[in-house]
């Protein structure tokens, strides 16, 4: 049994390391050939060196925050689990994300909510929880046109789970993309305009199941002012600690 859970998790490490490499492989790509292009424009006098070196690091920002982003969910895909888990309160930690999150949607012209319940005591990593619900509320600013609105709720169901969720009044996701549109990369194509990597759900989900939680899709609170269905992102964990 010791020996199946080894070549399990060598086998999940393996193909940690191949997905790391196909999903950098593109981004690289893409940078060498700005570079290329950078040159010969330096080249024909057409760009200072300069701006074409600052470019260039811009775009290796870039790749090192797909890098990073990549081989987090890839490390919590591979562990299936969180190394040493504490137990924390989900409500506390959502007020404190809002707090970051109010003024970015003032700003923008969305209605902010937030409804937190206290005591939500789940067990596991605190920062990727955190990093979850920053992934999900960037979405909701994001995607949601001025003039709508961002909720955020923490509490628990019946069943004794710990739910947080953000539901936006912005165009939401079509049922049929909703499986695909946790997979690394995928961008839904009325969302191309909008700047993302298309890695945010991805690391939603890999935190989720990592603390043995799930990560629902579902329609907003449907079509208004000529914008909508939604949508409703919701993270459920165990009750834990
Ligand atoms: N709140 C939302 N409203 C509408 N579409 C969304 C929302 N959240 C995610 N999406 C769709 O799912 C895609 C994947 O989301 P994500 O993984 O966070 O990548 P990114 O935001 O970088 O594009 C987005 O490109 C968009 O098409
Ligand atoms: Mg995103």
């Amino acid at each position: 049994a010791m020996l199946d859970r080894l070549e399990g998790l060598m086998g999940r490490l393996r193909h940690a390391g191949d997905a790391i490499a196909h999903d950098l492989r593109s981004p690289l790509t893409r940078l060498h050939a700005r570079l290329e292009a950078a040159l010969l424009d330096v080249e024909a006098g057409a760009a200072q060196p300069a701006e074409a070196l600052t470019q260039a690091l811009e775009d290796t920002d870039g790749v090192l925050s797909t890098f990073n982003a990549v081989l987090a969910i890839s490390r919590l895909e591979a562990a299936g689990q969180i190394g040493n888990p504490t137990a924390f309160d989900v409500g506390r930690l959502a007020e404190g994300v809002a707090e970051l999150y109010q003024p970015l949607c003032e700003d923008k012209g969305l209605d902010f909510s937030a409804e937190l319940g206290r005591g939500l005591y789940i067990k596991g990593d605190e920062r990727f929880v955190s990093q979850a619900l920053a992934n999900l509320l960037d979405n909701a600013v994001k995607y949601t046109a001025e003039g709508g609105a961002v909720m955020l709720r923490a509490r628990r169901r019946s069943s004794g789970d710990v739910e947080i969720s953000v539901t936006d009044t912005g165009p939401g996701v079509p049922e049929v993309d909703r499986a695909r549109v946790v997979e690394r990369f995928v961008r839904l194509e009325n969302s191309r305009t909008k700047p993302g990597s298309g890695l945010g759900l991805s690391l939603v989900q890999a935190v989720a199941e990592a603390h043995a939680g799930r990560l629902y899709l579902d329609e907003g609170p449907g079509a208004m002012a000529g914008s909508g269905p939604g949508l409703r992102a919701a993270l459920v964990f165990p009750a834990g600690g």
